[in-house]
């Protein structure tokens, strides 16, 4: 196919399945990621995936990481901008800089993932904006104030970009993804966690894989006529 994908927060993780199901359905992927080196050496020795590292919250660092990745790889087709992070706690114990970071990473971090392809995607006509967001930016989520907002956030850049890239080949779409067995979970205490999963009809968390096959639905051809969409894959824990 020869599509180029760009992949944040893609070398663990929803992200890690996301960048390996692309490159299995023929992409050419870039994979972001924060500050973890190891976890990205490991990522790239086992599927030849070249990694990027670069702050999303940061505007310069994400325009100049993705004018490399075009200069390594060729113009981006596919954005997946995955991405994020949690500081839960609850409201009344909440400080500014747990508000800021989720806000910079997760909400303003998006802005800084598409606004960059953009123009050459409108240019060349053809574009695939995906967003994951969560179950918890459509249902809230007790100690995350922070964390729902930018996911909510998240939905209204969907279905404000598919309005304005329909015309030029683009379309917009998120991904609402229950819990997830990824070290994000893995970081919410045993106790609360075993009760989370008790609250979902499936009697389990999700696998990576099972947002990473969205993903690549919504990447597709197939999925042309769908836009400004959010696809919930959550086990049955929350209908909208
Ligand atoms: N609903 C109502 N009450 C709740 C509650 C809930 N869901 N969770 C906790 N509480 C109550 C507790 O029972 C406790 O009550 P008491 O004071 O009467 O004992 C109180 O709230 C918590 O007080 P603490 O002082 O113990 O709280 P804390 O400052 O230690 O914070 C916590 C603990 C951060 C809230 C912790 O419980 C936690 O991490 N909860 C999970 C939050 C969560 O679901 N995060 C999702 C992470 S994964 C993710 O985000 C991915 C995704 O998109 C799905
Ligand atoms: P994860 O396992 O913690 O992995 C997060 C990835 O994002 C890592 O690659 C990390 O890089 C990268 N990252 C974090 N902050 C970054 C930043 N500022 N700049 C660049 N990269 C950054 O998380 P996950 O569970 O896979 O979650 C992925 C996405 O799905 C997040 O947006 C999350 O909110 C969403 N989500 C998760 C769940 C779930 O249950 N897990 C449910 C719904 C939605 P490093 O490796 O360098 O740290």
């Amino acid at each position: 196919m020869g599509r180029v994908a760009l992949v944040t927060g893609g070398s663990r993780g929803i992200g890690e399945a996301i960048s390996k199901k692309l490159q299995a359905e023929g992409y050419t992927v870039a994979a972001t990621y924060a500050g973890n080196d190891e976890a990205a050496a490991k990522f790239t020795e086992a599927t030849g995936i070249k990694t990027y590292k670069w702050n999303v919250a940061d505007y310069d660092s994400s325009k100049a990481g993705i004018e490399q990745v075009e200069a390594d790889l060729g113009p981006i087709d596919v954005v997946v901008a995955n991405a994020g992070i949690t500081r839960d706690a609850p409201f009344h114990k909440m400080t500014p800089q747990q508000w800021n970071e989720v806000v910079d990473t997760n909400l303003t971090g998006v802005f800084n993932t598409v606004h960059p392809v953009w123009p050459g995607m409108r240019e060349r006509k053809f574009g695939r904006v995906i967003v994951i967001s969560s179950i918890n930016g459509q249902k809230g989520q007790f100690a995350q104030v922070n964390y729902a907002a930018t996911k909510s956030g998240d939905l209204g850049i969907v279905k404000s970009l598919a309005q304005e890239g329909a015309r030029a080949g683009i379309t917009a779409n998120a991904v609402c993804p229950g819990y997830i067995g990824t070290e994000m979970v893995m970081a919410v205490p045993e106790k609360v966690r075993e009760s989370i999963i008790g609250q979902i009809p499936a009697g389990r968390l999700g696998e990576p894989e099972e947002i990473a096959r969205c993903v690549a639905f919504l990447a597709s051809d197939d999925a042309g006529f769908i836009n400004g969409s959010t696809i919930s894959a959550n086990g049955g824990q929350f209908f909208v």
